[in-house]
Parts: structure tokens; sequence; C-alpha cells
């Protein structure tokens, strides 16, 4: 076969390519590159490289788990500072990643996450509740309340904790710490290597941040285990699981680990997912009507109840596109097990970094034709979503490292889908906003606010 080499942007001597970097929003260089440069490019940065994909046809290759396997990198190493081996950071050897897949799965699944409807609709309640009293005449900063939202909501359906967002002035301590061990863990892999005495500060504050989110969890767990309820939470399911292949039980440092993960990789993306929905429901308003008839036609005025939860099939088609075209998590990771040929031509080396850069591969017209750049829900309802080709929509991940938490993202998201469009008409703050994104671990959209107005005939 023909050897064909990774095409590499011209960088500099040591640095590399840190400088075609954009570090408020690399993704907008990622894919300015993936432009320029094709389906695969190169970055060389200090002490590693990282090889870009963004068809269809290598994400699908790098989906082979027994070829490529997930090995944390970057900020998700970072993160390990706070939560170690926890489902989301793990290394997949870890033995703790394996007790912990097999004590959550059934957790997560269909019954479990059945049984937390009335907890998401009580802080669902809270948000609309909010939004009916703020009034049409004040603006809102959609991502801010969708992620009180989806904070409140983990916290209460994982552990039991309420952190009250909708009501208290002032942030409970641990969302402050949470927000702030996770910037400082981006921030952490971008800095120049200086002696550790120029960070003094930020290392400070970055491990009191720590010492706060799993004082908070341990407290709670400590809680849990003094006073033993009735509760079929997160948090519940890992006290009582046994691993069914070890036999062994969760250790009280991997559930605080988990604890606080289900935080770290549930609140930003459900929040982003939720808050990209409605900007694409405001830029395209036939398929806004679409999401409000359905709601009016399968719920109507009354109360929105767990047996709606299967009957929105436009609005999961929304969620799907919206998820397609933002993908909240907009690259992952994984590394060749030994050294390979992409595509049968591109060599890479065994543990070289590979990021599958979900964004361009979503937009393929390969996977989704001519129009891969519109917003069509259509395509996504049921029948057409089950042909998609394989691995062509990845915005939860792959194989046994895929999201665990999709299901419950899923609920909560219907649930606030379904009160939001029952109970309020949406228009843009400024009719000529442009998408902009915030860039963290995961992308969300940049200072976009909305009026929100009571629907006629409702209180
Ligand atoms: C893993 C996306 C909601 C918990 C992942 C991964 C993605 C993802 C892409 C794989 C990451 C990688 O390969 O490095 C999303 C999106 C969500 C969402 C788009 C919402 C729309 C949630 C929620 C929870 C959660 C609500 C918790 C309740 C996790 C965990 C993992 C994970 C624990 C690691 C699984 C493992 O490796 O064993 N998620 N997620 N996610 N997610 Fe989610």
């Amino acid at each position: 076969a023909e050897i064909v080499p990774i095409p590499e942007p011209p960088g500099l001597p040591i640095i590399g390519n840190v400088g075609d970097i954009d570090k408020e929003f690399p993704l907008g260089s990622f894919m300015s590159l993936a432009e320029k440069y094709g389906e695969v490019y190169r970055l060389h940065l200090p002490g590693r490289s990282v090889v870009f994909c963004s068809t269809h046809a290598l994400i699908d290759e790098l989906c082979d788990e027994k070829r490529f396997k997930k090995v944390p990198t970057g900020v998700l190493y970072e993160i390990r500072n706070g939560v170690h081996d926890g489902l989301f950071t793990a290394m997949l050897e870890e033995p703790n990643w394996g007790i912990a897949h097999r004590v959550l799965m059934p957790a997560f699944g269909p019954m479990s996450i059945r049984g937390m409807f009335d907890e998401m609709h009580d802080i669902a309640s809270q948000l609309v509740m909010k939004w009916a009293r703020h009034g049409s005449h004040q603006r809102v900063l959609v991502t801010d309340d969708f992620t009180r939202l989806t904070l409140d909501t983990l916290a209460l359906c994982a552990m039991g904790f309420r952190f009250n967002s909708y009501y208290a002035n002032e942030m409970h301590p641990f969302i402050d710490a949470m927000a702030n061990f996770l910037t400082e863990s981006g921030a952490r892999i971008s800095r120049p290597p200086l002696p550790s005495f120029f960070y003094r500060n930020q290392d400070a504050r970055y491990w009191q941040d720590i010492e706060i989110l799993r004082q908070t969890a341990t407290t709670v767990l400590h809680e849990r285990e003094a006073n033993p309820s009735d509760r079929k939470d997160l948090l519940a399911a890992m006290l009582a699981g046994r691993d069914p292949k070890t036999g062994e039980k969760m250790t009280d440092a991997s559930i605080v680990d988990n604890l606080i993960t289900f935080l770290i990789a549930g609140h930003e993306t459900t929040s982003g997912m939720l808050s990209f929905a409605i900007y694409q429901l405001l830029k395209h308003p036939d398929e806004y009507r679409k999401v409000q008839e359905e709601v009016d036609r399968v719920i109507g005025k009354g109360p929105v109840t767990v047996d709606h939860m299967s009957k929105l099939p436009y609005i999961e088609a929304t969620l799907r596109e919206t998820l397609r075209l933002c993908s909240p998590i907009n690259v992952i990771q994984v590394r060749p097990i030994e050294d390979t040929l992409l595509a049968g031509k591109y060599p890479v080396n065994k543990g070289e970094a590979m990021s599958l850069l979900l964004s361009k591969a979503h937009q393929d017209p390969a996977a989704f034709g001519d129009d891969a750049l519109d917003f069509k829900p259509e395509r996504m309802l049921d029948e057409p979503f089950r042909k998609l080709p394989k691995n062509a929509w990845k915005p939860f991940g792959n194989g046994v490292r895929g999201c665990i938490g999709r299901p419950f993202a899923w609920q909560e998201a219907l649930i606030i889908m379904a009160l939001l469009f029952q109970n309020f008409n949406f228009v843009m703050d400024d009719p000529n906003y442009q998408l902009m994104y915030n860039q963290t671990l995961t992308i969300k959209p940049k200072g976009f606010y909305i009026r929100t107005l009571l629907r006629d005939g409702l209180t």
C-alpha cells in the first residue's frame, strides 16, 4: 500500500504549533486547520503531538475499540487531580473504572431514570417559576439558568442534595469551587513552564477548591451512611451495589470521586445542549412551531408526566440535531494500541494522541448529505436516525467509554423542553445575535440572551 505522510502545519522550534491555536476558542482553530489541511493533520505541542481527524470515515475507524482506546489527556488528565480514577477520567485498566462501571450501569438504566422523574420535574418547575415571575421586560442569559437547572438536578438525583440555585442569592460554595476547578484545570495545560512559585496563588486556590468539592461530597456520604434512607438515587446505588464480576463494593474514596464526576460530566454538557437547542429553534421558526405543536398536541395544558417522555419524537429529533451541529463535547480523544495505518495509508504511532473532531465529522456530507450544514430535525426522527451510517453521530462518545449519563440527560432535557414550550413563547433579545462560543471543557453559546413571554391563557 502507498504510505502517505500526515500533513503538518509548519510550526516553530520548541513551541511547535502552539501559536496556531486560539487560547479562547481552540475549536475554531482546529476547524479552520481542518478546512485548510483536510481530513487529517498533525499538530506539534510542547512534549507531544496530536493527530486531528475530521471525516466520518476516519472517525468510524477510530471507534474500533480493538485498535484504539481512550487515555485521559490534556484537561481530562488535570481533572484527575480532583477526581482521580472516577469514571470520566479513569484509564481503562484502572480497576476502579470497571467496578464503578458495572455497579453504576443499572443505576443509569431506564427504570432508575424513570424513578428520578419527580425530582427532575421539581427542579425544572423552579426554572419555569423563575422565568414566569421575571416577565418579558428583563432579558435572560439562557446558559446561566440552564446551568443552575443541570447542577441542581444532578445534586438532587445523585445524592439528595439541594443547592437551591434559583432561590439563593449567593451560589453554593461547591458551585464556585467546581467552576474554578474546571477553569484552572484548563489553564494548567497551556501555561508556560515556569518554576512552581510563579503559580503559588493559583495552585493554593486550586487545591482549596478540590478540598471544598471533596469535603462537600464526603459530608453527604457520611450523613447517608449514618442515616440510611429509602431514597433511590445514585449514591444509594453506589453504597448498596456489588460488582458482579469481582464481588467488590466501591470504596468511599471512589464514591466521592464519582459523585463529583457526575456533576463535572453532566452539568455543562446538558446545559450546553439545552442552550443550543433554544438558539437553533429561535433561528428556525418552522421547527420552533413544530416543537410547540407537539407539546400542545401531546400534553396540552395539563401536567407533564413520565408517560409523556416517550411521546415527544419531534423534540427528541430536535435535541439530536442540536447535538450534531453543536456538540457540547466537540473533541474526544483516543490512542492507537499499536503502530497502525489510518485509512490504510496514514502511519500513526502507538500511544500518540488522536483527536476525533466531532464538530467537523458531524458536518460530513458523506454521512449527512449535501444539506449537512442545515438544521433539519426531520433527519433525526427515529426511522432515519436508526439508518444513519455507523458512528456518524457521536456526541455521547464511543463504546465502553461512551456517556453513562445519556438517559439521565435525555429525560431531564425532555422535561424542561416540554415545560418551557408549554408555558412560554421565546424571542431573541437581540434579533441580530450571531452565535459565539464559550469554550471550557465543553462549548456553550456566549452572550445569548432571550426574552420569555407567558403564553396566553396560562398562569
Ligand atoms: C462520558 C457527552 C451528560 C456522565 C461522556 C463522553 C461524552 C459525553 C462525549 C465521552 C468522553 C470521552 O470520550 O472522553 C455527554 C453529553 C451530555 C452528557 C453531550 C448531555 C447532553 C451526562 C450526564 C452525566 C454524564 C447527565 C451524569 C449523570 C458521564 C460519565 C462519563 C461520560 C460518568 C464517563 C463514562 C466512562 O468513561 O465510563 N459524556 N454527556 N454525562 N458522561 Fe456524559
